[in-house]
């Protein structure tokens, strides 16, 4: 695999530095951003609009245990029993001990959670033992906390943000230490090369790789793909989540139906009216994994709904107005009417391989949210852990910076470049329109076939091996889309590899050929170096 997708050359490119750079606007991103400004000067780069995530799509909302009827070793057990053997005890610990605190920080930066009789309310989602997700207007949670963190970061006089900007490669040293990022800036078409002691990767995650998902268009895999460029180790790349209910109707994207709506009480019904979940442990709330291949199967006989009558008018419009407004525009009235759903992908289990304070296998170079895997989700993540893990983590990237940032800003004279033939101008001049739907389709279309909710030997071999071909062929790079459809082929190789190696099933990732969970053999992280093609295994730690 090349080291950079494509010749660059250092001399004309704009160069910019600052303590600390970070890529991606997500809750991750904007809170690490916001954490480390009361220390250091930061760089936040987005690739579109600073509100442009998945965090901005986020429904149902964030998990915390602070209910008095709670507490975070109820947390921590669902969180283990979710993952399904493959979390880090320890790693998990955290995320339940510090989240409280970070969702305080949160609320304090401006985030307004809904509240009944001015307590905070809490509501129900598969596989929690307790009612301990915080929301905000009814179901648009992600965009109340990404409203309230760009706000907030807005206002921090340390904290410059650019949109536009999207990342291309990271930058590194004759030490071979990470010292920036190679970013093409989409106003100007030009490239820059932003420096920084330390480097935060926070670029969300990579739904766009199937032909269905809950994803907005930005995720695309970039700072993983980037991250393995540049030698850093993915981990747990078969692990993906297909989130049960998203929107089935033509035409319409696959809106996310949020797992909070079967919280309140709606039921899954099959085409005849049956309530298919019913004999299954959990019901519709069994763990992400079990119901998204319920309902697959299900699908083998016909279409699925989601019913919410037995949720109620009243709660159905006071907290789900964004849900009830979407499906009516599509013509379906979930007051009287059951919603076609179907699973699509959702989330990225697997990620950059990094410790519990984000540190990754390369000096200076840390990840944070779903680009990252630091073990705590196993192999199915629990419902409404994603933004916490945001938090949490990103605090702690922000605490080591803190202990480990060198006083002197790396230097654009030790940049280490490939032989080039551009002189800073992107992509061998000007942007182009974007050529290779093609490429991207079928891409979208065999992950979708073979490397999705139900899995098997000569699915994960034809997958592989078609995409490392269209991988080793000489890619055109004209467009941004380009080098997405690039990236994407990097994380698409990395997960069928991951997946086509696991003889087992386990969370997100099931075989239908190896229907059974293996712990003997099978508990255990996968983990993808770029030098040495095959996938490797390490032990699921209790310690960090
Ligand atoms: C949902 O609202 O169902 C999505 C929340 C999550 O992915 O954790």
């Amino acid at each position: 695999m090349r080291r950079y997708l494509y010749p660059w050359s250092k001399s004309g490119i704009k160069v910019f530095d600052s303590d600390v750079l970070v890529l991606g606007s997500g809750i991750a991103g904007l809170y690490t951003a916001i954490k480390a400004s009361e220390n250091f000067q930061v760089t936040v780069l987005t690739k579109k609009t600073i509100e442009e995530s998945n965090t901005e799509h986020a429904q149902g909302g964030i998990a915390v245990a602070i209910d008095q009827s709670d507490s975070p070793t109820f947390h921590l057990e669902d969180t283990l029993r979710a993952g399904a053997g493959l979390c880090d005890p320890a790693v998990v610990r955290i995320l339940v001990e510090e989240g409280p605190v970070c969702v305080e920080e949160l609320m304090g930066m401006g985030t307004q959670f809904d509240r009944h009789n001015g307590e905070l309310a809490l509501t129900q989602e598969g596989a929690h033992s307790q009612r301990r997700i915080l929301h905000a207007l009814g179901d648009a949670t992600g965009w109340e906390i990404e409203r309230a963190l760009v706000a907030k970061a807005k206002e921090s006089p340390n904290v410059s943000a650019f949109e536009g900007c999207f990342l291309i490669d990271l930058l590194e040293d004759y030490k071979g230490d990470i010292v920036g990022a190679l970013v093409l800036n989409e106003e100007t078409g030009e490239l820059e090369g932003h420096l920084a002691n330390a480097i935060v990767l926070a670029t969300g995650g990579l739904g766009q790789v199937y032909r269905f998902t809950t994803n907005p268009n930005v995720a695309t895999g970039d700072g993983m793909a980037v991250a393995f460029r540049a030698g850093a180790d993915l981990m747990d790349m078969e692990f993906v989540q297909f989130h049960p209910t998203a929107l089935l109707i033509p035409n319409a994207p696959r809106f996310l139906i949020s797992e909070a709506v079967r919280g309140e009480g709606a039921h899954l019904i099959n085409a005849t009216g049956l309530r298919f979940m019913e004999n299954v442990e959990g019901k519709e709330l069994a763990p992400r994994d079990i119901v998204a291949r319920a309902i697959w199967q299900e699908m083998n006989q016909g279409a699925v709904y989601l019913d919410f009558r037995p949720v109620g008018r009243e709660k159905i419009l006071k907290r789900f107005p964004k849900i009830y407004e979407t499906c009516l525009k599509y013509g379906v009235d979930v007051l009287t009417t059951p919603l076609p759903v179907a699973p699509a992908a959702h989330y990225m289990m697997g990620g950059i391989a990094t410790n519990s304070y984000g540190e990754t296998n390369l000096p200076h170079l840390y990840a944070a949210g779903e680009c990252a895997c630091n073990g705590v989700h196993g192999a199915n993540r629990l419902a409404s852990n994603s933004l916490l893990d945001g938090l949490v983590f990103g605090a702690r990237i922000v605490k080591k910076i803190g202990e480990k940032i060198e006083a002197k800003r790396p230097s654009w004279e030790n940049v280490l470049s490939p032989e080039g033939s551009l002189n800073g101008t992107g992509l061998n001049g000007p942007i182009k329109q974007f050529e290779g739907q093609g490429l991207r389709t079928r891409i979208k279309d065999l992950m979708w076939d073979t490397v999705a909710i139900l899995r098997d030997e000569p699915g994960l071999r034809k997958a592989r091996e078609l995409l490392i071909a269209w991988e080793q062929e000489d890619l055109s790079l004209r467009s941004i889309e380009d080098i997405e459809t690039a990236n994407m082929l990097t994380v698409g190789v990395a997960i069928a590899k991951a997946a086509y190696d696991r003889k087992e099933s386990r969370g997100g990732h099931f075989r239908s050929d190896y229907p059974l969970r293996l712990d003997e053999l099978w508990q255990k992280h996968s983990l993808q170096r770029k030098e040495g093609n095959h996938v490797c295994y390490v032990p699921v730690s209790g310690t960090d």
